[in-house]
């Protein structure tokens, strides 16, 4: 039995891989097509980052048929993956319903949480809804007043993921934004890789999208973290998260020589259906 559903496990992967393949190979054929959609199922949050401008503690949920109808769009425009953000977009009743809906348009489907609500009956709701990456970015090691996104608060999470999740997990872990302890991104990634998932440093940016440059410390814990993600063995599983080139010269306050495609290969979907080139710059 347990061969069963280990061979089952291994189908699921293999599958995931191959689909996520097909849209690189796709996506690089053909630029006449988004590549990533966020879209905003609420922008209503449980918990209140203190760097975030990016949720609220009122606003309903987006009907589960206009999110439904939304996804038939992307759909039509040839959207690659879709993925869900927020607010806290486990607050969503119909999530479930609405990953199945990406699947069935023949789109991969993510999630982007916090975390807070991954017991493992959640987690096996999400493997048979069919979801294919989930990302948890984790702020500091104790909860303190600019975030509860804690590793001390979420371990338990984690664990649960690492025994029961048939999705890819990326454990982001960030610098800069008032996070105290730049040590703690080194520990999250230790202990992310412990637990067998792919992980990913970011630099947290202010309300326009502006990062400040980082400081020595954070600069050190960033190049010692971003060696570690593109070490032997971890590049295979950090495809995607280990491409941190672009945020080599932001993290030393420069420019980087080309365009970003948001708006084009990347469109952000708020809850009010207007699009938007990034997350942060909804205007
Ligand atoms: C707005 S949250 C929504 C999804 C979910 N509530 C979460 O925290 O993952 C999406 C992502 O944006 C990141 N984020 C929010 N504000 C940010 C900022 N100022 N700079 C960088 N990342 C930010 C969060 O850490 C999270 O990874
Ligand atoms: S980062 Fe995510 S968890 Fe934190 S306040 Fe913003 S929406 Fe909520």
């Amino acid at each position: 039995m347990l061969y069963f559903f280990d061979s089952m496990g291994m189908l699921t992967t293999v599958g995931r891989k191959g689909r996520s393949l097909r849209a690189i190979v796709h996506g690089i054929a053909d630029t006449a097509h988004p590549l990533l959609v966020q879209i905003i199922p609420t922008r209503r949050c449980n918990i209140d980052c203190g760097y975030c401008n990016e949720y609220d503690k009122v606003s309903p949920p987006v009907p589960t048929d206009t999110l439904r109808a939304r996804i038939d769009k992307l759909a039509e425009l040839g959207t690659a993956v879709v993925a869900f953000s927020g607010g806290e977009p486990m607050l969503h009743p119909d999530l479930d319903a609405l990953i199945r809906h990406i699947r069935m348009r023949h789109m991969m489907a993510g999630l982007i949480t916090n975390g807070y609500f991954l017991v493992p009956k959640r987690i096996q709701e999400l493997n048979e809804a069919g979801l294919d990456f989930l990302q948890i970015s984790i702020d500091n090691v104790e909860p303190d007043e600019v975030s509860k996104k804690s590793l001390r608060v979420l371990d338990k999470k984690l664990q649960n993921l690492s025994e029961y999740a048939a999705f890819d997990v990326n454990i982001n872990s960030v610098l800069g934004g008032g996070i105290k302890n730049p040590e703690d991104a080194r520990t999250i990634n230790i202990r992310a890789r412990e637990l067998g998932f792919s992980t990913s440093i970011g630099i947290i940016h202010d309300g326009s999208g502006r990062l400040k440059p980082l400081g020595p410390l954070e600069r050190s814990v960033f190049d010692d973290v971003s060696a570690a993600i593109n070490g032997p063995w971890q590049i295979f599983k950090n495809l995607y998260s280990g491409i941190t080139n672009f945020q080599t010269n932001l993290a030393d306050g420069q420019a980087n020589e080309w365009r970003c495609r948001a708006g084009a290969r990347y469109l952000y979907n708020c809850e009010d259906e207007l699009v938007h080139y990034c997350s942060l710059q909804r205007c």
